[in-house]
């Protein structure tokens, strides 16, 4: 069985608690949590979804030399993209400042290196204001968003915005052509999917994951550009 979760960082925000864990796996491995706005976010036990997004994605670019990642969270599409050599410039842009301050402490091991990897930058920024002439400013030869569970399951209302068809239509602007915007959802997302279609060839991947014991279905949407 789990360790009990101890806090090793915790802050408030203008959208809630945000608050970094660690417990100790059945096997003794140490597994870190992250609550944003007070809800339970991810933690690092599997992280196969959150891969799956840079992953699937970089397979399908030629040339992803430039990169953006919408939501930090545990860093780890953001490592897997810098896994890829290819990627030379990789910026992260992350709402919450006290988690992108526990990054620089090097608070987890993966958001650690993140902090201090020469082909990374991490901006404090809402992602949103990366939409339009907004720094960090394009053309971006892939985008990864990963701020929310979707526009249908939103923990930020505020978030919305970042799904609607003029903001998915000026994001697909900043990415050059043959690159690809992804997007996590914690569900199917049908009107995500049409809005996206509408602008661009976009592939639904279904991925399978069990949690306690439940059968969950997480989604990516990949449009190319
Ligand atoms: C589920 S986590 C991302 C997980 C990440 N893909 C990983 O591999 O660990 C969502 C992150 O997005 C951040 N976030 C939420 N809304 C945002 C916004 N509008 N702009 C930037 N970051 C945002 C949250 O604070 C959180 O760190």
């Amino acid at each position: 069985m789990d360790s009990t979760p101890e806090t090793i960082a915790t802050a408030e925000t203008p959208r809630g608690e945000i608050a970094l864990r660690e417990r100790a796996s059945a096997d003794g491995t140490v597994v870190h949590e992250l609550v944003v706005a007070g809800v339970f976010a991810m933690d690092s036990a599997d992280t196969a979804t959150e891969t799956a997004l840079a992953q699937r994605s970089l397979e399908r670019v030629a040339a992803p030399t430039r990169v953006l990642v919408g939501g930090l969270g545990l860093g780890f599409t953001a490592w897997q993209a810098l896994k890829d050599r290819r990627v030379r410039d990789l910026h992260v842009v992350e709402i919450e400042e006290d988690l992108v301050q526990w990054a620089r402490l090097g608070l987890t091991p993966t958001l650690g290196v993140l902090a201090r990897h020469p082909r990374v930058t991490l901006h404090v920024q809402d992602a949103a204001s990366a939409v339009g002439d907004g720094e960090p400013a394009g053309p971006w030869d892939l985008v990864l968003l990963d701020v929310d569970n979707g526009p249908g399951f939103l923990v930020h209302e505020e978030n919305e915005r970042l799904y609607s068809a003029t903001a998915l239509s000026v994001l697909l602007s900043q990415v050059t052509t043959g690159g690809v915007l992804a997007i996590w959802a914690a569900q199917r997302e049908p009107q995500l999917l049409a809005t996206l279609t509408g602008l661009a060839p976009t592939e639904e991947i279904v991925l399978p994951v069990e949690r306690q014991d439940r059968c969950l279905e997480y989604v990516l949407y990949l449009a190319r550009a």
